[in-house]
């Protein structure tokens, strides 16, 4: 198979779909590999590496999508690269289309065959390909809230875990799944008091067992959320509903109630947000003020730390893409459930019923799509 790999042209976003030994890998099997002229700059792999691992460089992105049979990235294609896009492409990459009814309407005109790295799911209902981006993103979710406390950063003057003789800053993690854990790990490492908000209480109950007892945790009502949320120094938005929209938990009112100067980092801000006051922001523009409350709400936490998050993303998606390169779309998604599950529009049609639900457009069964 021919593969593409574009340089990433999202704000400040540094990552790599794969990295030079992966590549090699990928040619040593018998593809034929494009690397666009640094793609791998900004995660500091450079050409020659590529080269080395018998990629051929190229120019620029249009030859790379114009001449690759499955083009890897990491985040979803941009409105410049809406015209690379075309009938029969398998563009294997993030997509949050929950959230992005333009771009789904985008991929189904063209009829590209999308798998998003997001939905591919295993049978215990985990996300591989999800899993370390939130380990990423819930780490930094803590550093951020403790950035943005510092009063040279426009907060409230606290340090996130205080110091003897003065309390610590109040966390509080709505969704306790991989982000929400990793963002509470790290925040209770600063010596923060940390509380976790879940509606699934055997995830409360296995994170107060790992944690030993060193967090809050609260069932998730609108009550326990407005209760938590007045009280707290910063608040993670870390919820998710499989494939669909974030549902909206944090209400505005709740923000006008928060203290002047809390932090919120939205982390679910990729499928839309849990608190009602978010929207969208980037890098190099990555906060604002509602009532007071500084919102930080980046779609590509992890873009942050580029060396880490490709190293950590491709050890997780390159089983998949050599699947895909080896047996071809059809067959690796007849074989692996898993992979079926990513497909989110394929010929034209919504193959994820909660993509389908969250936009209220038709769900098709990928089944009934597949021909080999
Ligand atoms: N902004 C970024 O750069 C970035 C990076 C990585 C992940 N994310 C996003 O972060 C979000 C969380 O990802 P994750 O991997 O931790 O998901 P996850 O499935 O591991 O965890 C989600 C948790 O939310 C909980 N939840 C669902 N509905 C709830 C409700 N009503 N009240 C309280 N909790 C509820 C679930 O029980 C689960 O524990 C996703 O939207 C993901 O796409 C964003």
């Amino acid at each position: 198979m021919i593969i593409g790999i574009p340089k990433e042209i999202k704000d400040n976003e540094y990552r790599v779909s794969q990295t030079p030994a992966n590549v090699e890998m990928l040619v040593r099997a018998g593809h034929r590999v494009l690397v666009e002229h640094k793609a791998g700059e900004g995660s500091a792999f450079t050409d020659d590496e590529y080269a080395q691992g018998g990629a051929e460089l190229v120019a620029g992105a249009a030859e790379v999508f114009a001449t690759s049979e499955m083009v890897l990235k990491v985040k979803e294609p941009l409105e410049q690269e809406y015209g690379f896009l075309r009938e029969g492409l398998l563009l294997f990459t993030y997509l949050h289309l929950a959230s992005a009814p333009t771009l789904t309407q985008v991929l189904q005109e063209k009829k590209v065959t999308a798998i998003a790295y997001e939905t591919v799911e295993l049978s215990d209902g985990s996300l591989p390909l999800l899993t370390p981006m939130s380990e990423v993103a819930g780490r930094i979710a803590a550093q951020i809230g403790a950035q943005y406390m510092e009063k040279v950063h426009g907060g409230k003057g606290m340090l996130l875990g205080g110091v003897p003789g003065v309390p610590p800053c109040r966390v509080v993690v709505i969704g306790g799944g991989i982000v929400g854990s990793n963002a509470a790990q790290v925040a209770l490492g600063m010596g923060a008091h940390v509380t976790v908000i879940d509606k699934d209480i055997n995830r409360l109950r296995y994170l107060s067992e790992v944690l030993h007892g060193r967090l809050e945790t609260l069932a998730s009502t609108p009550a326990s959320i407005a209760a938590a949320v007045k009280e707290a120094d910063v608040v993670v938005g870390a919820v998710l509903i499989h494939g669909a929209k974030a549902p909206k938990l944090v209400t505005s009112a709740m923000v006008k109630n928060m203290k002047p100067r809390s932090v919120i980092v939205d982390v679910a801000i990729d499928q839309g947000g849990c608190v009602e006051t978010s929207h969208p922001t980037t890098h190099s523009n990555p906060t604002y003020l509602v009532d007071g409350v500084i919102h930080y709400c980046v779609t590509n936490v992890p873009g942050a730390v580029p060396r880490t998050s490709t190293y950590a993303l491709t050890n997780q998606t390159f089983p998949y893409a050599l699947k895909l390169a080896d047996m071809g779309f059809v067959e690796a998604v007849t074989t692996d459930a898993s992979l079926a599950e990513g497909v989110n529009v394929y010929r034209g049609h919504i193959t994820h019923s909660g993509l389908a639900e969250s936009l209220g457009l038709p769900y098709t069964a990928l089944g009934t799509l597949l021909t080999r």
